[in-house]
This record gives structure tokens, C-alpha cells and sequence, in this order.
């Protein structure tokens, strides 16, 4: 018996050492150690059959062995991976290393983060919109009711509803319907930033996209005005663009808020002298905004005359082409990696 472990010894280190790589290694270790059919482990189980006077030496000549093994396996293997002597794998340490190309976040995902931390800064909480909605949603409890030529502006693409479908489902043409899923759950005070993507049924040019990223902002509460909409505006404008930004509010018209307003910052560019950024006219359309409109409030179920609050939605795309002069809407959903590995 004990020169069977000792021939099996040899043999053992014969392989390692004949070893060219870590798999060759795991099964010399089968071959030997393996817990079925290992030949050293065989011969530890058998080591019982024997006569009780010679059991202890057998039993300690094998255990010894087979650590000895076990040491000389994994010796071979560090010294195998780190290209040591033993190692099959040629290596010229003073070849110039390969180069790694780092990939990096799309500029539309750069700016939602940094949107979304600057909201969170001004204490907006931010949540993500969804892309699937109904229209009673997307239109009607946002006071755009069937007919209403404002849904001319958002056409769509609506999905196949189930018959019994209350109302149709349709791909979400901006993230103003997070309005009403917010305050339908929660009361005021609200200071909400929502971020999505939004899809239209545009026919697409330089400046318009079927699928585009939209952020929407909004406050309710108790006296909350047009001045807090102002505010709130120049610090997103100001952090966003790292400058201080003067801004001027038009009238406008949106169904869901009462005034409604366009917003224009004065052009970064020329600093409102004009130049082609802004068209020669000093100023830069930028978003819609308002105070919410009454009818709104009446959807949600809060009572009347009790809550105000601003609301304004803008385009993130609109904000990347501003921030990286960008002068085809279309590229940015391109996927083309020529175009993507400018930012
Ligand atoms: N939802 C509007 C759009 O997609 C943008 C907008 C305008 C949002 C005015 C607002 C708002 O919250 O007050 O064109």
C-alpha cells in the first residue's frame, strides 16, 4: 500500500508539472483528489479495509500526499497566471498595451441626470413619467376634451384598446399628465420635476422628432404665483447653463394652465444683440409654462379656490441642441457613433 501512494505521488507531480494551464490543472486534481473516483482518494477510503496496526501509517502517508498535492496544484497555478516560468502563455511585457475604448453616456441621458439633480437641489422631488397613457390622461383631465383643436398640436399614435376600455391608450405626447396621477394620490404642498419620453406624430425635419424627452416641473400650495414661476425658472436656467440668465415671459395658450406664458431667456450667444442662435432677435424660445388652470384642480377632486400652483414643461432635447449647438434635432436618436462620440 504504501508504495502505491508513493508511485501515486510521482505520478501526481509528473502531471503538474507536465500542467500547461489552469484546466489541465482542475483535472490532474480530478484525477487524483477527486472526491469519486480520485486515485489517492480511493485509496484513503480503503485505508479502513486494512489491518487495524497498519492504518495509521497508511492513513498519515496518504493524507501527507495528498497535501502535498494540493500545494504543488496551486502553486503551479499562481505561477501559471501571473505568466510566471512554468507558463504556456507568451508574454512581451514591453509591448504597448491594447487600447481600451471607454464607452460614455448619451448626451440626452447626461442632460435628464443633470436636470434631475438640479431640480432635486431646488428641493423638486423627480420622478419618471410613464410612456403608456389613456386619454383621459393625456388630454381630458388636462382640460383638453374630444375636439378641442389643442389635440391637432399633440397627435399620436393610440394603441389597440381592449373594447371594454374606458378610454383609448395612446403613447404619452407629453409628461403633463403626471399632474393629475400626482395630485389625484397626494395633497398639497407638492413640488414635483417629472421626466419622460414623449411621442408625436410629426412629420420630422431639423427641428422636429416623433419620440423626444420632456421634463415638467410643478408646485401647489397655498399662495404660490407667477413670481415663484419666475424664480424658479432663472435658478434652473441659471444652474443649468452655469450663468446668470435674464428671462421674459409672452402670453401664450395652453388648455391646462390660466395665464399661460412662453418662456425666452436672453441669448447666451450674443448676449441679446442678435446673431444666428437666436434668430437676430436677442431672445430664445425655450419652454410653455403657467399656473395651473382651475379646471385642472377640478379633475384631481381638490376643492375650489383653494390650491394655486405653476406648471412648465420643456423639451431636453431642445436643451442638449442648445448646449452642444446642435443643428439637427434627428441626430440625436440617429444611434450613428460618429455623432455620439463627440460628447
Ligand atoms: N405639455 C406642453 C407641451 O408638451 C408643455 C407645457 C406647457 C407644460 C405649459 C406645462 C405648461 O406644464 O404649463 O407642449
Amino acid at each position: 500500500m504504501i508504495s502505491k501512494i508513493n508511485e501515486i505521488k510521482e505520478q501526481a507531480l509528473k502531471d503538474i508539472s507536465g500542467a500547461k494551464n489552469a484546466l489541465s490543472l482542475d483535472n490532474v486534481w480530478k484525477k487524483y483528489l477527486g472526491r469519486r473516483d480520485g486515485k489517492l482518494t480511493k485509496v484513503l477510503r480503503n485505508v479502513k479495509k486494512l489491518p487495524i496496526e497498519e492504518r495509521p501509517k497508511v492513513g498519515e502517508l496518504a493524507n501527507t500526499v495528498r497535501q502535498e498535492i494540493i500545494l504543488e496544484i496551486n502553486k503551479t497555478k499562481a505561477s501559471l497566471s501571473s505568466g510566471g516560468s512554468n507558463s504556456s502563455i507568451d508574454i512581451d511585457r514591453t509591448l504597448p498595451g491594447k487600447n481600451i475604448k471607454f464607452g460614455h453616456l448619451h448626451p440626452l441621458t447626461q442632460m435628464r441626470f443633470n436636470v434631475a439633480q438640479i431640480f432635486s437641489s431646488l428641493g423638486f422631488e423627480v420622478l419618471e413619467s410613464n410612456e403608456i397613457e389613456t386619454e383621459y390622461y393625456n388630454f381630458e383631465a388636462l382640460n383638453i376634451p374630444k375636439g378641442h383643436p389643442a389635440r391637432d398640436m399633440w397627435d399620436t399614435f393610440f394603441i389597440e384598446s381592449k373594447k371594454n376600455q374606458k378610454s383609448k391608450l395612446l403613447l404619452q405626447t407629453h409628461t403633463s399628465p403626471m399632474q393629475i396621477h400626482v395630485m389625484e394620490k397626494r395633497k398639497p404642498p407638492l413640488k414635483v420635476c417629472v421626466i419622460g419620453k414623449c411621442f408625436r406624430n410629426e412629420a420630422t425635419d431639423a427641428s422636429h422628432e416623433h419620440t423626444i424627452y420632456q421634463l415638467e416641473a410643478f408646485s401647489v400650495g397655498k399662495e404660490i404665483s407667477v413670481a415663484n414661476l419666475i424664480h424658479t425658472l432663472k435658478s434652473f436656467l441659471g444652474l443649468l447653463f452655469k450663468k446668470e440668465v435674464e428671462v421674459r415671459l409672452r402670453p401664450s395658450y395652453f388648455p391646462f394652465t390660466e395665464p399661460s406664458f412662453e418662456m425666452d431667456f436672453k441669448c447666451l450667444n450674443c448676449n441679446g444683440s442678435g446673431c444666428q442662435v437666436c434668430g437676430q432677435t436677442g431672445w430664445v424660445e425655450i419652454l410653455g409654462c403657467g399656473m395651473i388652470h382651475p379646471k385642472v384642480y377640478e379633475a384631481v377632486g381638490y376643492p375650489k379656490n383653494t390650491y394655486t400652483g405653476f406648471a412648465f414643461g420643456v423639451g431636453l432635447d431642445r436643451l442638449v441642441m442648445m448646449k452642444h449647438q446642435i443643428d439637427d434635432i434627428r441626430w440625436l436618436h440617429s444611434g450613428d457613433l460618429r455623432f455620439i462620440r463627440q460628447f
